[in-house]
């Protein structure tokens, strides 16, 4: 470990206990458990995730941390503090923020993401990239969620904090979370070494469904056994189960996530009228580029009588356009 980290974790375990305790117990934190509690956050959840509230002060981390003997140099090199440019004081990155605690994989507390209680933006501020943690090899809840993940050699792909929560409620424990769409190779090579399947569940808005489609052609790819699990209405992971309930989020959405075939017919009919001619032929053309890159002459011939029927167009035709796919790309 870079000299500094250790003494940066304990700076970080001793504000998510403060924070924690904030939240759950005192009045100050009183409109926050509200704001979560209406969300559909349990006391248990709450706990199990140990959420907390910063204060509106600009200087509680500040003064806490000096207190307990740490420099400020170190803390603000751990993203905690920010030194003023004009006078060379600190002030609290963290204000008036639900607080979620991000863990490393061994389950030390490495940065916090800070929701705001009401529209302000940035909606979530998180810890910047320091010394120990960078976002891009991190997956919010792995620590919990990988004994899970071995077990069901099954792990589920969300995009953010609320998604990976609700479905812990829900009984989908081995969640994990991108913190945002990008996915990188680090994430995956992580994944790799944990488990052959993936169920992504991304937010089903136009920049989920994208998203959604990278990560199933970089995880295909990768080897992963793969699975996208879609919600109606652009809704996300956590809003699906708030509105649907628990057990229609593990069966229809979990349970019934699409082949990533399925998917893909999904993702290209979107923002299409297949009624239209030029809309159809598009389609048609993007899904046998698809069949193409399929490795299996099983799953090639059924896709394409799959199409054929669909479109009520010759399986000859069909298969001659492909082999010209097939040779232009090859
Ligand atoms: N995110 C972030 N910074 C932002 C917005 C989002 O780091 N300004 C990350 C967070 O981890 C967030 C995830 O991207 O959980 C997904 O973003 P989004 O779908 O916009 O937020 P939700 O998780 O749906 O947030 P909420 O339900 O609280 O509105
Ligand atoms: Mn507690
Ligand atoms: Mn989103
Ligand atoms: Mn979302
Ligand atoms: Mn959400």
């Amino acid at each position: 470990l870079p000299e500094g980290s250790k003494q940066m974790i304990e700076a970080h375990e001793l504000l998510r206990k403060f924070y924690h305790h904030l939240l759950v117990n005192t009045k100050e934190g009183q409109e926050a458990l509200e704001y979560l509690l209406n969300r559909g956050f349990t006391q248990d959840s709450i706990d199990t995730f140990q959420i907390g509230y910063s204060l509106p002060s600009w200087d509680f981390a500040v003064k806490l941390l000096e207190k307990r003997g740490f420099s400020l140099d170190l803390i603000s090199k751990a993203g905690l503090v920010i030194q003023r440019e004009n006078d060379g004081t600190y002030f609290d990155r963290f204000r008036n923020r639900i607080m979620f605690p991000i863990l490393d994989h061994q389950g030390n507390t490495i940065a916090f993401s800070g929701r705001a209680l009401g529209g302000e933006e940035p909606k979530y501020l998180n810890s910047p990239e320091t010394q120990i943690f960078n976002k891009s090899k991190i997956l919010y809840n792995f620590h919990l969620a990988r004994g899970v993940i071995r077990k069901q050699q099954q792990a589920v792909l969300f995009e953010g904090f609320a998604d990976v929560i609700s479905a812990n409620r829900a009984g989908v424990e081995n969640g994990v979370a991108t913190m945002g769409t990008s996915l990188t190779e680090e994430h995956i090579s992580l994944l790799k070494r944990n488990v052959q399947a993936v169920t992504i569940c991304y937010d089903s808005d136009r920049a989920g469904i994208e998203a959604a489609f990278r990560a199933s052609n970089m995880l295909s790819k990768a080897g992963f056994a793969i699975r996208v699990a879609t919600m109606p209405d652009g809704m996300d992971p956590d809003d699906f189960i708030k509105v649907h309930g628990e057990e229609k989020f593990r069966n229809d959405i979990i349970g019934s996530s699409a082949t990533l075939m399925a998917f893909k017919l999904i993702y290209y009919r979107r923002g299409k009228n297949l009624q239209n001619e030029g809309d159809r032929l598009q389609y048609i053309e993007e899904v046998l580029k698809e069949i193409s890159t399929l490795d299996k002459a099983v799953e090639k011939d059924l896709y394409l009588r799959q199409l054929a029927n669909e479109f009520s167009l010759s399986l000859d035709a069909l298969a001659q356009q492909l082999n010209q796919l097939v040779h232009a790309s090859g």
